[in-house]
């Protein structure tokens, strides 16, 4: 029963005012700097896309957006922090194919590779090249072939730990030439990168957004790319079934993604800039310098990164177990 006079007036205002409608407005998302975590060191191809990605996001966020990065286990510790994180939309974690192959790869994580996570959209499919010291002993792919089987696991193979693209890459070229190479770990492909430059690892398979510009300078040969149709930032690179390794393919696709219980409408906030990025002119010359572009605008959805992660994470399960080979 609502008391009317002075007291129950007060009262009444009182309630109102404590009311939730009653509350003022709460001043839309994002009201302060907002954070992707890369799993993966400073420097590398996934730390390249979310730099570029965070800046054009921020463009259109009208707040700061910042990278960290969390490297380490195959990207699994980075994925870890943003699963645990609260999920009020400030702390998003930019992952990669290993998203599909991590829920397979780890059988004992601190988090659900999966149910942890709401996705907010696509945004890019990165090409794999195959690269090698500056001095390593070939000048072709088949050359490079006949190197790797006669040398074996006297050559140091490097990449970002299990689940990484670099493993996965590593894992096809090693079972495509039929010989096994002795697998140098880092925190990403950034500093495996510095380690290649020095000669002090022989090979690795990285995506062209770290590759590239090594490339042009001369300062590591490249042997193929692992795609169906040359890349257009390099001209002069064939196919792998140009240069003789035809079913040699991989391509790193790359999303966006909030702890579980993100607010739809903070996803959809942030899935709306995402889709403005990807438009943003500086972005995508970028890209095109480093031989990728934004995916399509209808895969840059919640629901359409959803259905192609999960049917992935389906693709890889059974090859990975029939591989039998855990990261745990
Ligand atoms: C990185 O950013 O270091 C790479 O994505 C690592 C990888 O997955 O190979």
């Amino acid at each position: 029963m609502i008391q009317t006079g002075k007291r129950g007036l007060l009262g009444l205002a009182a309630a109102a005012a404590a009311a939730p409608g009653a509350r003022a407005q709460q001043p839309a998302y994002p009201t302060r700097t907002v954070t992707i975590v890369v799993p993966f060191a400073a420097g590398g191809p996934t730390d390249t896309v979310a730099r570029l990605t965070a800046e054009a996001m921020a463009r259109d966020l009208g707040q700061t957006v910042v990278v960290e990065n969390v490297g380490g286990a195959g990207g699994t510790l980075g994925a870890a922090r943003v699963a645990q994180a609260r999920p009020d939309g400030y702390t998003l974690l930019l992952h990669h194919i290993g998203m599909a192959t991590i829920p397979t790869l780890y059988r004992r994580l601190p988090y659900d590779p999966i149910n942890g996570f709401e996705a907010i959209g696509l945004i890019t499919d990165v090409p794999m090249t195959l690269v090698a010291k500056k001095d390593f002993p070939a000048g072709t792919l088949a050359e490079a072939i006949a190197v790797i089987r006669r040398e074996r696991d006297n050559l140091n193979y490097a990449n970002a730990g299990i689940g990484a693209a670099s493993h996965l890459c590593g894992l096809l070229l090693m079972s495509k030439v039929d010989a096994p190479m002795t697998t140098v770990p880092f925190r990403g492909t950034g500093p495996a990168m510095q380690e290649l430059l020095s000669g002090r690892v022989d090979l690795m398979c990285d995506q062209t957004t770290n590759t590239t510009e090594q490339i042009r300078s001369g300062a590591i040969k490249v042997f193929a790319v692992a795609t169906r149709q040359r890349v257009p930032s390099l001209p002069d690179v064939p196919t792998a079934a140009e240069a003789g390794l035809p079913g040699f393919e991989v391509s790193i696709w790359h999303g966006l993604y909030a702890p579980k219980g993100t607010p739809r409408p903070v996803v959809e906030r942030l899935s709306r800039a995402l889709q403005a990025a990807l438009r943003d002119p500086r972005l995508v010359a970028r890209f095109a310098e480093l031989g990728t572009e934004p995916v399509a605008r209808e895969r840059a959805t919640p629901e359409a990164h959803r259905q192609f992660w999960l049917a992935d994470i389906a693709k890889w399960r059974p090859l990975i177990q029939a591989a039998g080979q855990y990261a745990d």
